[in-house]
């Protein structure tokens, strides 16, 4: 039960959703159901510190907006901040902020290391990985959930896919937490831009000692791989793999902790977990849809056009609003209800369309990793003091959950098999 106060009421036009103390201090819920219902392509209108945008809440519409990036670009940057400031300085050169041929070339170079078969090695380490850190957690019996055991699993991932060492990994956790959000809510420009900026020359240096010698892994395969007849250009390989860690830390790490948290308010959902009752595979899905915790993605639209019955202009800032048209009822059926075995369940946590989640594969196995050592490690979860949200407008999670995690008897656990696991 999310216990913050809910947003119910008032003019639409009050509420900033550019603003991230909305959304760590309230339970937003009622307020999409009301953009939903009464205004599904929403002027949000702009304010002395930033320009006006849209906000589209509706699955459909959110659908039709992110199939077509002819007409909605992602070159003038995905998310608000970027959108709001002007742009985004990698634009045509990091996956998420190109369009066109330059996206299908990069993005197909990406896609063999970010395949089930290639992913085989590292899935297998997840899970070996997420085991120990589940049975660490249970012998200690009380632990941070998010900073002891969710923050550690997606960053061994993709650290291992990127190829960073071990003994960088702590530097790396730290550098992506404060480039994405701040931990009082109060933006902080300043220590924003130096962790980005820390992790671009993390990476450029990375990137030169892997020219030197490459290994078999997608720093090195940036690398060494040609697009349309010519290398990735320095910049290129760069942003790319600040994108890849970026796009894939916190994310994971909030759906992962959202989904404890919703199994132990909930001991009807965790018995059938447990008694398998219902999939790892469709509990996965479940989690991601109820935590969506890439709260939108924004576009700018390339002409005029109607949205709806509203009239978009050309430049205009277009977002829309995942964690809205994940409960959307015209689409699912009690959306409001975090029910595990939801079949089927079309949710957009992954966007949609050209710029649907490279790394959907690795965040899923990641996922029924953990699922599966909850599952068979732990008798019993519950919290021992109250979550902290993270202050953020694009993502939403929880960055602190204390919580009490008993053990089952050694003798009843089940043993860890050794075929990879995945969605
Ligand atoms: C794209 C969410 C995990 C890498 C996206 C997009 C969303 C998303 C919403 C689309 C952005 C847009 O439309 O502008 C998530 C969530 C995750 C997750 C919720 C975890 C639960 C990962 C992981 C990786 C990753 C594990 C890599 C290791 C990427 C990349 C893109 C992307 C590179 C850009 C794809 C493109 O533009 O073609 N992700 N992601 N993500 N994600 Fe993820």
């Amino acid at each position: 039960m999310d216990t913050r106060p809910a947003l119910d009421q008032g003019p639409l036009d009050a509420v900033d959703l550019a603003d991230p103390l909305l959304h760590a201090h309230h339970d937003l819920g009622p307020l999409w159901r009301r953009l939903r219902d009464e205004a599904p392509v929403h002027w949000q209108p702009e304010n002395d510190s930033r320009p006006g945008f849209w906000v589209i809440s509706g699955h459909a519409d959110v659908v039709s907006v992110l199939s077509d990036s002819a007409s909605f670009t992602s070159e003038r940057g995905n998310v608000l901040d970027t959108l709001l400031a002007g742009g985004d300085s990698a634009a045509g050169r990091m996956l998420a902020v190109t369009d066109g041929q330059p996206h299908k070339a990069l993005r197909s170079a990406l896609l063999k290391p970010f395949s089930p078969r290639s992913l085989d090695v590292v899935v297998e380490s997840v899970r070996r990985g997420t085991r120990r850190l589940v049975e660490e957690a249970v012998e200690r019996g009380e632990v941070d959930f998010a900073a002891d055991v969710a923050a550690h699993i997606p960053l061994a991932a993709i650290c291992n896919l990127l190829g960073v060492p071990p003994t960088d990994r702590q530097h790396i956790i730290e550098l992506t937490s404060s480039a994405l959000s701040t931990e009082d809510g109060l933006p902080d420009e300043e220590a924003t831009w130096a962790s980005r900026n820390g992790l671009l020359l993390y990476f450029s240096e990375l990137a030169a000692a892997r020219h030197d010698k490459p290994y078999d892994d997608v720093v090195s395969l940036l690398v060494t791989k040609e697009i349309d007849g010519r290398p990735l250009t320095h910049e290129e390989i760069v942003f790319n793999c600040y994108s890849i860690i970026m796009g894939g830390h916190e994310t994971t790490r909030f759906s992962m902790v959202g989904g404890l948290q919703a199994l132990m308010e909930r001991p009807g959902q965790w018995r059938a977990l447990k008694s398998g009752e219902v999939t790892v595979d469709s509990a996965v899905e479940e989690v991601l849809r109820w935590t969506s915790p890439a709260l939108h993605s924004g576009r700018t639209a390339t002409q005029d056009l109607f949205l709806g019955d509203q009239f978009v202009e050309e430049g205009d800032i277009v977002t829309t609003w995942l964690a809205s048209a994940n409960r959307d009822g015209r689409v699912f059926a009690e959306p409001d209800e975090f029910d595990l075995a939801r079949t089927p369940n079309k949710h957009l946590t992954f966007a949609y369309g050209p710029h649907f989640c490279l790394g959907a594969f690795l965040a899923r196995a990641e996922l029924t990793a953990l699922l599966e050592s909850l599952r068979d490690l732990v008798a019993q979860a519950r919290p021992t003091g109250p979550p902290t949200y993270v202050y953020s407008n694009f993502l939403s999670g929880l960055s602190s959950q204390p919580v009490s995690l008993t053990g089952e008897p050694a003798g009843s656990r089940a043993p860890l098999t050794s075929s990879a696991g995945g969605g």
